[in-house]
Formats: C-alpha cells, structure tokens, sequence
C-alpha cells in the first residue's frame, strides 16, 4: 500500500482529479497550455521558495503533488471548476490565505514552501505509480 498506481487517460486537459495515497490527497491537474507557460515565465525572484516549474514536473502537462497546505495543513482548494483558484491561477487555501501558483509554489499568504511534490514516475504514457 506504499504506493498508488493512477491512469490519466481519461483527465481532459483543464481537468483535476484528487487522489489519495498514504491518506494523503495528491492533486494531479492536466495543466492548459496556458496554465503552463504562465508557471514556465515565473522569474526566479518571484518566488519564496525558488523551484523552477520544470524541476517540479516529469510531464509538463500533468502536475502532481500533494493536496496540503505547508503552513498548517489545511487542503487548498483550485481542484473542482468552481473553486477558487487564488490570485496566481493555481489554488488558495481559505484556511489564511495562501495562494499557490500554476506550479503549485507558494506566492502569497503565510505558508512558507511550494507544495509537495511526492516520489512518482511515470509507468507508461499515462500510468503514473505514486510513490
Ligand atoms: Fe493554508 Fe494556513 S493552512 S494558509
């Protein structure tokens, strides 16, 4: 039960599923080209805990990472299409206000690092193991 093993096959492009591996929820959003290019063009200086998006990612179009907030762990929200998704496009915890990026890195509000990004890789074109 270390690991999950999750297929994209059916996550439409714009489209965000939420797993759950070790009794954490993993986001997993098939990013738009937008969406990408945007976390692509962030200057480094930006950022409060510097990570480039490619660092982040095994295949630019699908972010994978852990669904909890790293200032007190609550579960942001940008996941279903009428969420909010916070001033950067990615999601915003209501808990205090923090507001995460098209990469999942912190932008703004208390919490102090970028989401988690959990081992994983890729088993085919779009089976992912998790873990
Ligand atoms: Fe998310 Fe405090 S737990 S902002």
């Amino acid at each position: 039960l270390a690991s999950t093993e999750v297929d994209l096959d059916g996550v439409e492009v714009g489209q965000a599923i939420t797993v759950i591996w070790r009794k954490k929820p993993v986001f997993i959003r098939h990013r738009t080209p937008e969406e990408i290019a945007e976390a692509e063009a962030v200057p480094m200086d930006d950022l409060v805990d510097p990570e480039t998006d490619e660092a982040r990612v095994k295949n630019p179009n699908f972010l994978v990472m852990v669904g909890i907030c790293t200032h007190l762990g609550c579960i942001p929200l940008g996941q279903n299409p009428s969420d909010p998704k916070g001033d950067f496009g990615g999601w915003f915890c209501p808990c205090h206000g923090s507001h995460y990026d098209t990469s999942g890195r912190i932008r703004k509000g208390p919490a102090p690092r970028n989401l988690t990004v959990p081992e994983y890789e890729y088993l085919s074109d779009t089976l992912v193991k998790i873990g």
